[in-house]
């Protein structure tokens, strides 16, 4: 039933070095795109239906095509930018991916640069996963010396350099415009948009920015073509896709799958909830999105079947949580991760995340009332769509999505006079 995309080659001896990805078929798809026209590479991925796979599933091809044609009118350099500084609460595929097989997405960068003439593209790895930098420029070196990088590439006339560049720990640099501003040595923070960064990127130049797992899966679109890619998944969320289960199941891990897959088959694959112990909350996609319950386990695990029931797809890190587990307590640490990262530039979110701790501190000991929990409300929606960036809008999702499934939790620690759930017994919180 799964056709891996990503993932065919983890279970190769020695990987992520370049001997090992040549052997399962690695740079073939490099040659293919490099005898083809740059608008055509385009179009493939286009056609491919590829989204985004950083979250928000943006179309990819759709994405690179904004990039303006390069002439005399528009002589500004092209930039591609791959965004490794996956930090959102729970998720954990780009990591894994680029341990596993880095020169997946290393040819992925080739064959990206060159659809938008690009010249140089960088790697934006959060800082903390050193391990995963020297992977990455390891892979760049093998692929340098190979001749897949630097100058006439494989004698095309093709040039592009690659630069694996270590971030420093902000989740916040997570959002695009904030990791350019970081790329550039400034302090990383949001940036009106628009413009886009297709139009004005990095160093004010016309720059594509895509999530790691988008960028490696380019060179399987290239090498088995759009329409194989498309067969995939459903009419409007193709390809496959890693999902990342994490918690209380049986086997976690990363699990590449169609999209549209529901959580009850992946839980299927995972050995189920763990032993003796049922599903009561999971997120779709980290703790941005807002929870589903055990009422959810057959909703199509992609952009619209997500969005049917009013949360979202997201970065697919499917965290699971079982009847042992405090909500408020789980909510709780969230916020305080949001109230942390926030960054400061706007009120609602600096100001708001704040009180948003304050008032579930309270709560979680056992100290508030019924009122508290409309003040919740009211914050989390002042908060929403009034915040510069997503991440204001993310921290809401949590609190709004617990109260609304999980308002007899927060009632029994008003009733109870603090938690009611046992912390032992959560493989999560002990
Ligand atoms: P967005 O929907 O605003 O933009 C998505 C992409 O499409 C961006 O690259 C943007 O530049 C591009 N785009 C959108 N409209 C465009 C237009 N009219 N012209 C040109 N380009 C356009 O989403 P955003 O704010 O960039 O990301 C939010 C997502 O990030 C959330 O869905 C969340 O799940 C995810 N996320 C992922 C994290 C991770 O660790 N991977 C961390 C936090 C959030
Ligand atoms: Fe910064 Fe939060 Fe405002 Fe985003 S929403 S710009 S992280 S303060």
């Amino acid at each position: 039933m799964l056709t891996p995309v990503l993932s065919d080659n983890w279970d190769q001896i020695r990987s992520w070095q370049l001997a090992s990805y040549q052997r399962s078929g690695g740079y073939e798809a490099l040659r293919t795109a490099l005898r083809m026209q740059p608008a055509d590479v385009i179009t493939a991925v286009k056609d491919s239906g590829l989204r985004g796979r950083g979250g928000a599933g943006f179309p990819t091809g759709m994405k690179w095509s904004f990039i303006p044609p390069k002439d005399a009118a528009n002589p500004k350099p092209h930039y591609l930018v791959v965004n490794a500084d996956e930090s959102e609460p729970g998720t954990c595929k780009d990591i894994p991916l680029m341990l596993a097989s880095p020169h997946t997405l290393v040819e992925g960068v080739i064959i990206s640069s060159f659809a938008i003439r690009a010249s140089v593209a960088f790697i934006y790895v959060r800082g903390e996963v050193l391990h995963v930098i020297r992977r990455l420029q390891q892979a760049v070196e093998e692929a340098k010396a190979a001749g897949f990088i630097g100058k006439n590439i494989l004698g095309t006339g093709y040039d592009l350099d690659v630069v694996v560049h270590a971030g420093a720990g902000a989740y916040i640099c997570g959002e695009e415009t904030a990791l350019l501003d970081s790329l550039e040595g400034r302090r990383g923070q949001p940036r009106l948009r628009p413009p886009f960064p297709a139009v004005a990127g990095l160093y004010g130049c016309p720059t594509v920015i895509n999530n790691v797992e988008s960028i490696a899966s380019v060179p399987a679109i290239i090498k088995n073509g759009p329409d194989w890619f498309g067969s995939m998944g459903t009419e409007k969320s193709k390809g496959m896709t890693l999902y990342s289960l994490s918690g209380h199941v049986t086997r976690p891990g990363q699990y590449e799958a169609p999209l549209g897959i529901t959580l009850r088959q992946l839980l299927d694959l995972a050995g189920g909830v763990r032993e003796g112990h049922e599903l009561k909350f999971w997120t779709p996609g980290g703790s941005s999105t807002p929870m589903l319950t055990a009422d959810h386990l057959d909703i199509p695990l992609d952009y619209e079947g997500v969005g049917s029931v009013g949360s979202m797809l997201g970065t697919k890190a499917l965290q699971i949580f079982d009847e042992t587990t405090c909500v408020v307590r789980a909510v709780l640490r969230w916020t305080e991760f949001y109230k942390h990262e926030s960054c400061g530039k706007c009120t609602p979110c600096r100001e708001g995340t704040w009180w948003l701790v304050q008032i579930l501190e309270r709560l979680e000991a056992g100290k508030g009332s019924e009122e508290d929990l409309e003040t919740l409300l009211d914050l989390s929606e002042n908060i929403m769509g009034r915040s510069f960036c997503a991440l204001g809008d993310g921290a809401t999702a949590p609190i709004t999505s617990s109260i609304q499934y999980f308002k007899d939790d927060y009632l029994a620690h008003f009733e109870n006079g603090g938690c009611p759930f046992d912390p032992m017994a959560s493989t999560v919180f002990a």
